[in-house]
């Protein structure tokens, strides 16, 4: 008590008042400037609460701006950079706020927009579509470009254009789909429909890729289907021989089942091509040697393949005198079993995503 009467009469009643009001201004700054970095508002109404508070003409931060003039002078500076500071913070969190809330009320309170996505799970394409671009890919490196036609057909592009007699047993009911109404339209039983439809409307030199779907009136099983997949090729041009045909497929089968796969071809029969073939790659699984996937002979069948027939030629308008040419077409199923020992032809068409999912490629 007595310290305080001492001091009372040492020190002038206006600098104690000024002091102690100084202190208190610095004080209560440095607490607004911990609650205004502490504010929060869920609501537009809330956030405009907070700003009446603070920074309205009542408010806490305006009343403080007030007091500014009792600050002595030498004080001032420091004084009124903290208010300024405190104004400038109060004012920018509260901004700050009136957005936030203003974002989430058109999203919705449910949706928190700061939160890192979870990874946007991508689809993987069908694996008869990979194989399929792989096969386009390797031909078109060979010049080859692409053709597609219709899969419903007529008569004379899948069957009559190809050189089919008019009894030849593919044409029977067992194989082909037809229109009740109209016997002459079919679903293409095979892509050859395309060789035809791009035959009759250029002139070689011809180098095509046909991919396609196909169908044939087949029980469906693990090993048959009523539709499947094929890739035709055809190359018509001046002296085009039998062994442009067995380089261009030799390439192929190494570049799509590696450098070392070998190719054999046997004798066959097709009506469109003479002389023709079937075409069998060593078995990339056992590497020639025999193994169940390849009923143990080392070999595996991939492709049928042949000379155009002259007749075929003629009959789509190109001069067999001046243009030979060679054609190939196997079935994308096959290729792809070759693969990926895709055991049942049904897990193809069956769209499970387990199964689909399981195809990651760059095709
Ligand atoms: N079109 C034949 C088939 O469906 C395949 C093939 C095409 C054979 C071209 C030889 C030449 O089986």
């Amino acid at each position: 008590m007595r310290g305080a009467l001492f001091l009372f009469f040492l020190v002038p009643l206006q600098k104690i008042i000024n002091d102690t009001s100084q202190l208190d201004m610095i004080e209560r700054i440095q607490q607004l400037m911990a609650e205004v970095a502490a504010l929060k508002a869920d609501s537009a109404e809330e956030a405009e609460a907070l700003r009446i508070k603070y920074l309205s003409k009542k408010g806490e931060i305006t009343s403080l701006m007030n007091d500014f003039r009792n600050v002595p002078s030498e004080l001032k500076k420091e004084v009124g950079m903290k208010i300024n500071e405190l104004k400038n913070a109060a004012t920018e969190k509260i901004n700050a706020l009136k957005e936030a809330v203003s974002i989430q009320q058109v999203a919705g309170p449910s949706i928190d927009l700061t939160r890192t996505p979870y990874p946007i799970p991508l689809g993987s394409r069908h694996p008869l579509t990979i194989v399929k671009n792989e096969i386009v890919d390797i031909f078109s490196r060979l010049g080859f470009t692409l053709a597609e036609g219709p899969e419903v057909e007529d008569d004379w592009h899948v069957y009559s254009s190809m050189n089919f007699a008019d009894d030849h047993p593919a044409r029977d009911m067992q194989d082909t789909f037809f229109v009740e109404s109209h016997p002459d339209i079919i679903l293409r039983s095979h892509t050859s429909s395309v060789q035809a439809r791009v035959m009759e409307s250029t002139q070689p030199p011809i180098r095509v890729i046909c991919p396609g779907r196909v169908y044939r009136n087949e029980a469906i099983s693990a090993r048959a289907h009523c539709f499947f997949h094929q890739v035709e090729g055809l190359y018509i041009d001046k002296n085009v021989s039998f062994t442009d045909l067995k380089q261009v497929l030799l390439l192929f089968a190494q570049e799509m089942f590696g450098n070392d796969t070998k190719i054999r071809l046997r004798p066959s029969y097709f009506p469109f091509t003479e002389p023709s073939a079937e075409m069998d790659i060593s078995c990339h699984l056992c590497g020639g040697k025999g193994c169940s996937f390849c009923k143990h002979t080392g070999w595996v069948e991939i492709l049928g393949c042949g000379m155009v027939d002259p007749a075929v030629l003629e009959a789509n308008g190109i001069d067999s005198s001046v243009y030979t040419g060679y054609a190939f077409g196997m079935g994308i199923e096959r290729i792809t079993n070759l693969k990926y020992q895709v055991k049942d032809l049904r897990m193809f068409s069956e769209n499970d995503t387990r199964f689909l999912e399981e195809f990651v490629s760059a095709y």
